[in-house]
């Protein structure tokens, strides 16, 4: 496949990164993800402004606009006939004298292929793991994954799909999606410590009335439904919590309805 990387249109393979950009030696650096759905781009708009938004957050210079960075997207698309597929914009922190400043780093757009939880996984729901712990600049999508990495093995070993993050007995997220909580037919999901998925804000399109407020950890064992949101997962069902059933154990109605409302927006 083509890849964009050294301002041009190139064969991934020969795409590189200088081993002492900050990316690698310090783990700063910002990415995005987003899949195409029949060739186009889902809601490119809004992850090219949070792509954006994270390079002018982490004072990180990014040459190229919205227009030209959606140029290049499209353009990368029909070079590698990416019908169903993921693409991952990455800036590097670059490379600084002291070896720990923002710089100015690399751009690259890679196309990569796509896999979705197994349907399985949608009919039965999920389990998660809980974890006590806040992530750090939780707002801006950074390349800063190394607890969760570290952890998944761990929650591998118990049976669970992936983590949920809870702090001062207040959930925020997963470790890659975000997280919402259903209790007596209101829906809700935190706002705090998390990062604005633009799953999120689709499901939050679908259902006006979603309230979005801190949710207690305690809270969320006990509600009737809890489902995860992110680019790769879509809707994903939350049905155990630990050792802890969510509701009857099996998914709940509104997120089934959330599902298939998703699905039809993505037409
Ligand atoms: N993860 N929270 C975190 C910490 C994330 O990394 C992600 C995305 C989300 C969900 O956001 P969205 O709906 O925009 O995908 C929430 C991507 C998919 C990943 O790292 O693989």
């Amino acid at each position: 496949p083509l890849c964009f990387a050294r301002n041009q249109i190139i064969p991934s393979s020969e795409a590189t990164l200088h081993p002492m950009d900050i990316g690698l030696i310090r783990g700063y650096g910002i990415f995005d993800f987003f899949r195409t759905e029949n060739f186009v781009p889902l809601f490119l708009t809004d992850y090219l402004d949070r792509f954006i938004g994270s390079a002018q957050k982490t004072y990180l210079p990014l040459d190229f606009n919205k227009e030209t960075l959606r140029n290049i997207i499209l353009e990368l698309i029909e070079k590698n006939d990416l019908r169903q597929g993921g693409i991952r914009m990455l800036l590097s922190g670059g490379m600084s004298d002291n070896h720990f400043s923002p710089a100015k780093g690399d751009l690259f757009i890679f196309c990569e292929d796509l896999m979705f939880p197994g349907e399985q996984k949608y009919t039965n729901g999920v389990k998660l793991s809980s974890i006590e712990h806040v992530r750090a600049l939780a707002e801006i999508k950074t390349t800063n994954y190394t607890f969760p990495v570290w952890l998944s093995s761990n929650w591998k070993k118990e049976g669970a799909e992936d983590v949920i993050y809870h702090h001062n007995g207040l959930i925020s997220e997963s470790s890659r999606s975000n997280i919402f909580v259903i209790k007596n037919g209101e829906i809700f999901t935190p706002d705090q410590n998390v990062l604005h998925g633009i799953t999120r804000k689709r499901v939050l399109e679908l259902s006006g009335s979603i309230k979005i407020q801190p949710i207690g950890f305690d809270e969320t064992l006990a509600a009737d439904e809890v489902f995860m949101t992110s680019t790769t997962k879509k809707i994903l069902p939350v049905t155990r919590i630990d050792d802890r059933q969510i509701g009857n154990g099996k998914p709940g109605k509104i997120t089934k309805e959330l599902i298939q409302a998703f699905q039809e927006m993505e037409q």
